[in-house]
């Protein structure tokens, strides 16, 4: 097993999150190719991991914590780690030290770059980024927001703890229609496809549906709302991890439209 760098190969499979193979994946659009362009110069840091077969099974991605959607400083925050886990595709790579050897050459990599600790995010729950995985490999717990629990591993006694940011403005709900809400970052291609879903779902409605969308990529737009993936219904929060199927986001404004056709307040 070996963990490198990003190259021109791994490029557009690091793009799809290693899921080349999803059918789900396609609907993502190219929101995260557009987001690598403009992180790659703003110190965003990928590594790739191969097991001893020389097949790409897992990779880790950070960024400084000051383009990202965490308050902190001097730091870096990780997006993501995911090592391939499922059976479809590429298959399980998972349980085999690719997880446990990117978080080390990240770690590695931000000392390196003279940063003063480094930051993860993860959910109390038992499922996609656990937070008890990142205490079981030495981080702190320091900031919680709802499920979301921030994480940390200080480097000296110089670094500041980071914290979360919460949410500061909510939609504006156009009278007489149904308002669909979106922020989108673009890191994560499950986010990616969520966003796409509501807008195509949007678009069937025509003029009963204003789609209003938010790039939060942009730091200056994602402080002043403190919203980096969220989907919003005329004002309700609409669960987006894991992605919603496209039907199911469908039936949502539908049911709305529904009722704004029949001149009831939804
Ligand atoms: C968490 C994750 C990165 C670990 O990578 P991995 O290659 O499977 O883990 P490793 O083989 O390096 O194991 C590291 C340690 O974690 C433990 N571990 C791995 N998977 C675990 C699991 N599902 N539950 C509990 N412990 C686990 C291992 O037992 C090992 O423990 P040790 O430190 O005592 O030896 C990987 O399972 C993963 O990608 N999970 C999904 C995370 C996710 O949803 N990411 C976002 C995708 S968008």
């Amino acid at each position: 097993m070996r963990v490198e760098d990003l190259t021109s190969e791994s490029e557009k499979l690091y793009c799809v999150c290693l899921e080349d193979w999803s059918e789900d994946i396609k609907e993502a659009g190219k929101h995260k190719e557009k987001w690598y362009q403009r992180m790659k110069d703003k110190g965003l840091g990928v590594k790739i991991a191969r097991d001893d077969n020389d097949e790409i099974g897992g990779m880790i991605q950070y960024i400084p914590i000051e383009h990202s959607f965490v308050d902190g400083k001097d730091l870096y925050l990780i997006n993501c780690i995911w090592v391939h886990g499922h059976k479809q595709g590429r298959g399980n790579f998972q349980k085999k030290g690719l997880g446990k050897a990117l978080l080390a050459a990240a770690e590695e990599d931000v000392k390196a770059r003279g940063a003063k600790g480094i930051v993860a995010w993860g959910l109390m729950l038992p499922f996609f980024m656990r937070a008890s995985w990142f205490k079981k490999q030495g981080y702190k717990p320091i900031d919680r927001l709802g499920l979301q629990v921030l994480l940390w591993k200080p480097f000296n006694e110089e670094a500041i703890p980071p914290k979360w940011i919460k949410q500061k403005k909510k939609p504006v709900i156009v009278p007489g229609k149904v308002t669909v809400t979106a922020f989108i970052n673009g890191w994560c291609p499950a986010q990616n496809i969520a966003f796409e879903r509501a807008k195509r779902a949007s678009a069937e409605f025509g003029d009963k549906v204003v789609f209003q969308e938010y790039g939060t990529y942009d730091r200056e737009t994602f402080l002043e709302w403190g919203l980096s993936d969220v989907l919003f219904v005329d004002g309700k929060q609409i669960r987006t991890g894991p992605p919603p199927t496209y039907e199911s986001i469908k039936r949502i404004i539908e049911k709305k439209v529904k009722k704004l056709n029949q001149g009831t307040v939804a």
